[in-house]
């Protein structure tokens, strides 16, 4: 059990952008890496935490198609921190019972990351206390693109037809398959914005924009966010009940 207080109940699906690793970092006059290096603890801390807390789903953005922007020193190090985090918490994860999944376009990532992603969904692909999906080269509408490109595709080889196009059917050809909509999507470092992530499935999430950069954001600051969520009246349409 973690020794912080939970909240009252949970969100089942908690998809969080872990935003301000960079700006933490240069504020205390690091290089921007070892604010990345930071945010892995916190992301070590909430998953250990998320089965205590209620929460069934945890999707984290890790690194988006625009990424690829930033500098080849801080992409390098990201990935090089990917394969390090895989390689360092996979038997963890998979004691602790989490299954691990990665969404987003692999086919731009290195040989052996991929390796390693694919060896971890397997190793854990049993597992049910806690669904961890990481968006890794992950945009929202990278993924539509890719789902309509294999709609179309098997719509060419009579097996679907148009007509059985529905908005089932299109979150079933969605990297997210198989996994709920996300109840809540959290984004740290006062950026108001949703930076492509998830927006099909974020339809009716409800969001909560902290200022904390996520190197900072600890489990207090959790609990505090999904006590904010529990106070929110998710009407989907619907008429106010109060
Ligand atoms: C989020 O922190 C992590 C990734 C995008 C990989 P940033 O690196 O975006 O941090 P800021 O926004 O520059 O502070
Ligand atoms: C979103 O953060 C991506 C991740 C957290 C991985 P960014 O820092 O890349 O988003 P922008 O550029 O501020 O929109
Ligand atoms: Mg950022």
């Amino acid at each position: 059990m973690s020794d912080i207080q939970g909240p009252d109940k949970s969100a089942r699906h908690v998809a969080v952008i872990m935003d301000g690793n960079g700006r933490w970092a240069t504020a205390r006059g690091l290089e921007r890496l070892k604010g990345h290096v930071k945010g892995v603890d916190r992301v070590r801390e909430l998953v250990r935490a998320c089965p205590d807390f209620g929460i069934e789903y945890l999707t984290i953005f890790a690194f988006s198609t625009e990424n690829w922007k930033r500098s080849e020193r801080e992409v390098t190090g990201l990935m090089n921190l990917f394969r390090r985090y895989i390689r360092g918490e996979a038997e963890t994860l998979n004691k602790d019972k989490v299954r691990v999944r990665f969404i987003g376009d692999r086919s731009r990532l290195d040989a052996k990351l991929q390796g390693l992603m694919a060896e971890l969904e397997k190793l854990t692909e049993k597992n049910t206390r806690l669904n961890l999906t990481v968006a890794l080269n992950y945009g929202g509408r990278d993924e539509i693109t890719r789902a309509v490109q294999r709609m179309a595709k098997a719509v060419k080889l009579g097996m679907l037809k148009p007509e059985e196009i529905s908005e089932a059917s299109i979150s079933n050809f969605l990297d997210t398959a198989d996994i709920p909509d996300p109840d809540l999507v959290i984004r740290t470092s006062g950026e108001y914005r949703t930076s492509n992530f998830l927006p099909w499935q974020c339809a009716y999430a409800e969001y909560i924009f902290t200022e904390t950069a996520w190197p900072d954001f600890t489990l207090k600051e959790v609990v505090k966010t999904l006590n904010d969520y529990n106070g929110r009246d998710r009407r989907f349409g619907a008429t106010a009940i109060r």
